[in-house]
């Protein structure tokens, strides 16, 4: 199956749309819950980012017999130093959006942890694409 959502981006009143619709289809298939929860709380972080930090954002959903693939891309300012950001505590975000309670630094930590893949591609003043792969089972 392949979905595809529209990020809004810099409104955080629906960011996790995509996420919370996975979760509906993976119910549906009957996938454990706690990879379930994996894929949730990575998509919905990566969902979050493109919401503060880019400007116009595509998510791509794939899933398949034994795994999930989300593909996350967007147009924005891009991320100089990708190792920097995926260390925990590290945050640009802006004082609007620590102020909603974003910024710790925390996303793309959790994406890792609960992400069988992570790849991360970014262009500085292009944008960053997110590619999520979760297995179903070992
Ligand atoms: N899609 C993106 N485009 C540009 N920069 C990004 C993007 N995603 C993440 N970043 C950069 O990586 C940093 C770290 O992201 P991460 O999700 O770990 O933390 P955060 O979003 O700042 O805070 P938290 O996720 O805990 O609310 C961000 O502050 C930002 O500088
Ligand atoms: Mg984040």
């Amino acid at each position: 199956m392949h979905y595809e959502y529209n990020v809004a981006t810099g409104d955080f009143t629906n960011a996790g749309y995509a996420s919370s619709q996975v979760k509906k289809f993976l119910k549906q298939l009957n996938i454990d819950a706690t990879i379930i929860k994996r894929v949730v709380v990575a998509l919905y972080e990566a969902e979050v980012n493109i919401v503060a930090q880019a400007y116009k954002g595509n998510i791509y959903v794939d899933i398949d017999e034994d795994k999930i693939r989300v593909l996350l891309k967007d147009e924005g300012p891009g991320i100089p130093d990708i190792n920097l950001a995926m260390t925990e505590g590290f945050s640009t975000a802006s004082p609007k959006v620590r102020e909603m309670g974003f910024g710790a630094g925390m996303g793309f930590p959790n994406i890792n942890r609960n992400a069988d893949i992570l790849n991360v591609k970014s262009i500085v003043g292009v944008g960053t694409e997110v590619e999520i792969i979760v297995k179903f089972s070992n």
